[in-house]
């Protein structure tokens, strides 16, 4: 995977296979302190400690239909390729929350990639998730929640192209004012 938008997409795949209906992607750039952080956290099924032991094992997986898994091994091998780590706490019944740390100006950081992409993508698949993106950088944060947005919406489905296309404007806009151009 070229870019952290698509490990954001598979970690978050995760949440949604786990029955989550509140999904929070968090995302951390603080230059000061050479630190990207991704954290994706959900109120899904969660993990016991036995399952969370081999979540980081490419050769565990609880799906039945690949018999590898691999999602977060590789978001693990990414944080660690550019001199960062990767957390897991999980506690059954209650949720997950995965943080990946990097190395913000390592040579081996992957780039974030099309992140409002990855918004509209999750947000237009899974209507019946609430979707939270909060995205940190030089002291101002953004905050995008899909359940205040259906609020507004009044009863037109948050999927309506229109919809996502202005989720994803809205996404991209800010990005761009914080200097983020899809590298
Ligand atoms: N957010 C989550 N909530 C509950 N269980 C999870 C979560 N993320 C991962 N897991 C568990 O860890 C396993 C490994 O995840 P992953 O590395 O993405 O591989 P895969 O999704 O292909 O099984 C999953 O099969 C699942 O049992
Ligand atoms: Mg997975």
């Amino acid at each position: 995977m070229e870019d952290l938008s698509l490990h954001i997409l598979d970690i978050a795949e995760n949440s949604i296979t786990a029955g989550a209906d509140r999904i929070k992607i968090r995302i951390v750039e603080d230059i000061k302190k050479n630190l990207l952080l991704i954290e994706i956290s959900d109120n899904g099924r969660g993990m016991d400690s036995e399952m969370l032991e081999h979540a980081s094992d490419p050769f565990y997986t609880t799906r039945t239909t690949r018999r590898v898994g691999m999602g977060i091994p590789l978001l693990a091998q990414a944080a660690r390729e550019s001199m960062g780590d990767i957390d897991i706490k999980t506690e059954k019944g209650k949720g997950t929350t995965v943080t990946a740390t990097f190395r913000y100006d390592h040579i081996d950081r992957k780039p974030l990639g099309d992140i409002a992409q990855t918004m509209a993508v999750l947000i237009a698949s899974n209507p019946d998730i609430d979707f939270i993106f909060e995205h940190e950088k030089n002291g101002r944060t953004y905050t995008l929640d899909t359940s205040e947005i259906k609020k507004e919406l009044d009863g037109v489905p948050v999927t309506t192209p229109e919809v996502i296309k202005i989720i994803k404007d809205d996404i991209s806009t800010w990005l761009n004012s914080t200097g983020n151009m899809i590298e």
